[in-house]
Formats: structure tokens, C-alpha cells, sequence
């Protein structure tokens, strides 16, 4: 997934207005994958998955930081979250569909929270970021 000069603009943009307040759309985010895709539950039989538990919170400020990471360094994803892509696809074994499915979370959560912001562009290019970051965390899988 290859991101123009424009969409790169556009998500810096949307993640500089979001701000700090991006530490809860993860946990919101990880709530709805539960909730609407039940069987992604299976890789997190050791937490609480009670929506808004503290264990999905603070999941969910890890997985936002990281998306963080990636924005700040947009031009080699696969060199900042390096680490986390030998987790994914070496440890953890988690299957490359259920990026998608977290990554539409995601989005729908910055929807409802930040309707003005997410434009049609925006909207775009967001999804082909997290398309990005998807591939790059299931890139080492052997
Ligand atoms: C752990 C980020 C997608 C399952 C993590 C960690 C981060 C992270 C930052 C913590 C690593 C650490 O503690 O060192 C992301 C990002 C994703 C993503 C940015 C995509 C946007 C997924 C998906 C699944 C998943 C789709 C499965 C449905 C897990 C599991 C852990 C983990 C099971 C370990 C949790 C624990 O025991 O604490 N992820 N993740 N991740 N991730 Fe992901």
C-alpha cells in the first residue's frame, strides 16, 4: 500500500488535531472489534473483555501509540514498528484478516468521535495508513 505525498498530509493532519485524545479511541476501537467480531476474542483469552475493561484500556493506549508511531514516522512503517512486527507474525500468530477488521474499527471510531474531520480525502488515506500498518505488522510471517 503505497501512500501519496497527499494522504501522508492528510493523516499527520488528522492525527496533530486528534491529539492526546487518540489514547482512548484505541480501547474504543479494541471494544468494538469484540463486540462486532467476536472471534478475534480468541487471541486475548488471558484479558477481561468487558467493554471498557482497564485491561482493554491500557491495550488500547498501546495499540494507539503505536499507530502514533507509525504516523510520526510515515515514511518507514516498517522500520518504526519493526519490533512489533516480529511479535505479530512470529509470536502472537495473529491471522492478516483480522487487521482489517481492527483497522474498520478504528476508523469508525474517529468517525464518531471527529465526524468533521474525517472528509472523504481523509477517510481515504486513513484507511490506506492502516492498510500500511497492517501489512507491515503481518510482513514475517514464515
Ligand atoms: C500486542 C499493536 C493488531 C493481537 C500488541 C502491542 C501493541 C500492538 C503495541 C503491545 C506490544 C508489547 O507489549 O510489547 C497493534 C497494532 C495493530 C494490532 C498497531 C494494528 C493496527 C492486532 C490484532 C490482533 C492483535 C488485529 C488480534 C486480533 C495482539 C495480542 C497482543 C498484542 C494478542 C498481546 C497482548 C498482551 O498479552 O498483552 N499489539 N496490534 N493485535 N496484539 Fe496487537
Amino acid at each position: 500500500m503505497v501512500l501519496s505525498a497527499n494522504d501522508k498530509t492528510n493523516v499527520k493532519g488528522l492525527f496533530g488535531k486528534i491529539g492526546g485524545a487518540i489514547e482512548d479511541l484505541g480501547g474504543e476501537a479494541l471494544d468494538r472489534l469484540f463486540l462486532a467480531y467476536p472471534q478475534t476474542k480468541t487471541y486475548f483469552p488471558h484479558f477481561d473483555l468487558h467493554q471498557g475493561s482497564a485491561q482493554i484500556k491500557a491495550h488500547g493506549k498501546k495499540v494507539a501509540a503505536a499507530l502514533v508511531e507509525a504516523c510520526n514516522h510515515i515514511d518507514d512503517i516498517a522500520g518504526a514498528l519493526s519490533k512489533l512486527s516480529d511479535l505479530h507474525a512470529q509470536k502472537l500468530r495473529v491471522d492478516p484478516v483480522n487487521f482489517k477488521l481492527l483497522g474498520h474499527c478504528f476508523l469508525v471510531v474517529v468517525a464518531a468521535h471527529h465526524p468533521s474531520l474525517l472528509t472523504p480525502e481523509v477517510h481515504a488515506s486513513l484507511d490506506k495508513f492502516l492498510c500500511a500498518v497492517g501489512n507491515v505488522l503481518t510482513a514475517k510471517y514464515r
